[in-house]
């Protein structure tokens, strides 16, 4: 009979909770307005003689490359960065290997990781979520093969030092270490300009956040060029679509429509974290495009609260550490003033109810 590899039949399904999603989204770090007006018509020049053919990937590859200032043999295009995670463990992994993970975080390194065999070991944060920087060089084997951290982190918004993330790369050479900068744009910070410092580097960009794409899926991964090459083994040469590659172009062009989002954002993040601290609700200061709060027992009734005001926010209560943990995403100035409105409310409505039934 047929039957799937042990490895995966004990994964878990992850199922994000896509259906129902009509209101304000600020449940999945997306853009919360859309892409650049360029890529939308780079979209309706598309002709079906361009849809015919198989895409080619070399010239957006190239100009990706450039974007980054890199060369084309150390870029690979992927599926979104979820290919991109994907890709590295196919390359690397192995049953027996051993790959760091730092928890919370994103849940696809362990899904794809554990999928090829290899043993998944969870270090936890410290508290406030602190880089265990000591502990995870203390897990360090000679089996380890692959260490993923993003930065900032998702769903804590933290941030590691660079220096620290060179030093865990020495200290690991006979693995790879992928830092996932979904949120650069957010965050302003990169390893990008050091990443030849050491020869076991990836970094991982998406135009899912910043740029409005996720439904494209689109993503950047930076390496070595001797393991890029390996990696380029194990991937479709068709895994980014004619559609993401005609759309990339105008979407890396347009610089000034990223800067302008990003910095609204980044506005309405101080203002929610502002309201927060007054409120008296913990958060924990975040350097992405979401902010992470603890409500307690309170979260269920907080996110329902929500909904009913039509904003969709996230319960991250399963992750590791993060019981009656809500992440909110941040928005254009509009979205915030309606978001802190409906926060507001929400709020004032638990306490009441709350205090009815004291
Ligand atoms: C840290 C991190 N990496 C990667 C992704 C997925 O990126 P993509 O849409 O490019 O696959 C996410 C999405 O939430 C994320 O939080």
């Amino acid at each position: 009979m047929l039957r799937p590899r042990d490895a995966v039949k004990s994964l878990p399904l992850y199922h994000p909770p896509l259906a129902g999603r009509e209101g304000l989204r600020l449940d999945f770090n997306e853009n919360t307005v859309g892409c650049s007006p360029r890529v939308l018509a780079c979209l309706r020049e598309l002709s079906g003689e361009a849809l015919a053919r198989y895409p080619e990937n070399q010239p957006a590859e190239a100009l990706a490359a450039g974007h980054l200032g890199i060369n084309s043999e150390e870029l690979l295009l992927t599926n979104g960065t979820d290919e991109a995670i994907h890709l590295l463990c196919e390359t690397f992994l192995e049953p027996g290997h051993e790959v760091l993970i730092v928890v919370p975080t994103f849940s696809m390194y362990e899904i794809y990781a554990a999928a090829t065999g290899a043993k998944v070991i969870q270090v936890p944060a410290g508290k406030d979520f602190a880089f265990p920087f000591d502990e995870l060089l203390a897990r360090i084997t000679a089996n380890t093969r692959l260490i993923a951290i993003a930065n900032p982190n998702n769903p804590t918004g933290t941030l590691v030092p660079c220096d620290l993330l060179l030093k865990i790369a020495r200290r690991a050479p006979q693995s790879a270490l992928l830092v996932d900068e979904a949120y650069y744009e957010f965050s302003g910070e990169t390893l990008l300009p050091r990443w030849r410092d050491v020869p076991n580097l990836f970094i991982a960009r998406t135009l899912s956040k910043a740029y409005g794409l996720a439904g494209l899926r689109v993503g950047m991964l930076a390496g070595p060029r001797q393991h890029i090459e390996a990696i380029r083994k194990v991937s479709s040469p068709y895994s980014v679509n004619a559609v993401a590659l005609a759309c990339l172009p105008a979407a890396l062009a347009d610089q000034d429509y990223v800067r302008h989002y990003v910095e609204q954002v980044c506005h309405g993040r101080a203002e929610l974290e502002r309201e927060l601290e007054e409120l008296r609700i913990p958060f924990w200061p975040s350097r992405a495009n979401f902010v992470l709060m603890r409500l307690g027992a309170l979260s269920s009734a907080f996110i329902s609260g929500m909904r009913k005001r039509g904003i969709l926010v996230r319960d991250r209560s399963s992750d590791f550490g993060c019981q009656g943990c809500v992440r909110i995403t941040l928005g254009t100035l509009a979205q915030t003033e309606q978001l802190l409105a409906a926060l507001r409310q929400t709020v004032e409505e638990i306490k009441v109810a709350e205090a009815n039934l004291a």
